[in-house]
């Protein structure tokens, strides 16, 4: 696509909205009240907005390679900060993709420079549930089930946070692990079991 063909249907998108409701933009530039924050994968084919059917304003949105919430990376901690304790969002989703590189290349036994301390955090997801991967024999099948023990797991880092401890005690603030399936575009919910995670990890993580 041509760059020239980005600012046409740019104006295109303002005319369609402006058709519909006039004062579509000067609402929009009143603030935004988003009920969802969304920590998805950065790959293109899985864009927030589209898989959920929801318009600008709705979800507040974070992607990353592989969709992980690392402890020490300021960027996401400020997003789920920032999500919760200021826009006070009701849901939080860590939302993993089928087909994901990030998972697959995490998987391979090669030097990815840069990467690697990125996609160890995977690795450390398989180390977790080494058991029950090693037991899938089909490489295919493995392969899914990571992506989505990365996303429960992922889950779990969320709640280990303060902000998110304090506004499930406070306002009843929940967690969701879903994935998408791009080739089927299915949205699956993995039901997380929230509460009893919540349980399991305050033991050591508790810091309400
Ligand atoms: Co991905």
């Amino acid at each position: 696509m041509k760059i020239k063909q980005v600012f046409e249907n740019n104006k295109l998108w303002i005319e369609e909205k402006l058709k519909v409701d006039k004062d579509y933009f000067t609402n929009l530039s009143k603030g935004q009240e988003p009920e969802f924050l969304y920590i998805g994968c950065s790959d293109s084919r899985v864009t927030a907005e589209d898989i959920m059917g929801v318009q600008p304003g709705e979800v507040f949105v974070h992607r990353n390679i592989a969709n992980l919430v690392n402890n020490v990376d300021l960027n996401v901690m400020s997003v789920i900060n920032y999500a919760v304790r200021h826009l006070k969002v009701k849901h939080v989703v860590i939302c993993g993709h089928y087909y994901c590189g990030g998972v697959k290349a995490a998987m391979q036994s090669s030097d990815l420079g840069i990467l690697n301390p990125w996609l160890r955090n995977i690795r450390d997801v398989y180390r977790l549930h080494k058991d029950e991967l090693n037991a899938i024999s089909d490489e295919g099948a493995r392969y899914n089930r990571l992506i989505e023990l990365n996303v429960q797991e992922q889950c779990v880092n969320l709640i280990k946070t303060a902000a998110i401890q304090q506004a499930h005690k406070e306002r009843g603030l929940l967690v969701h692990g879903w994935v998408f399936d791009v080739h089927s575009g299915k949205l699956i919910d993995l039901k997380i079991d929230f509460p009893k995670i919540l349980e399991n990890i305050m033991e050591i993580y508790k810091l309400e």
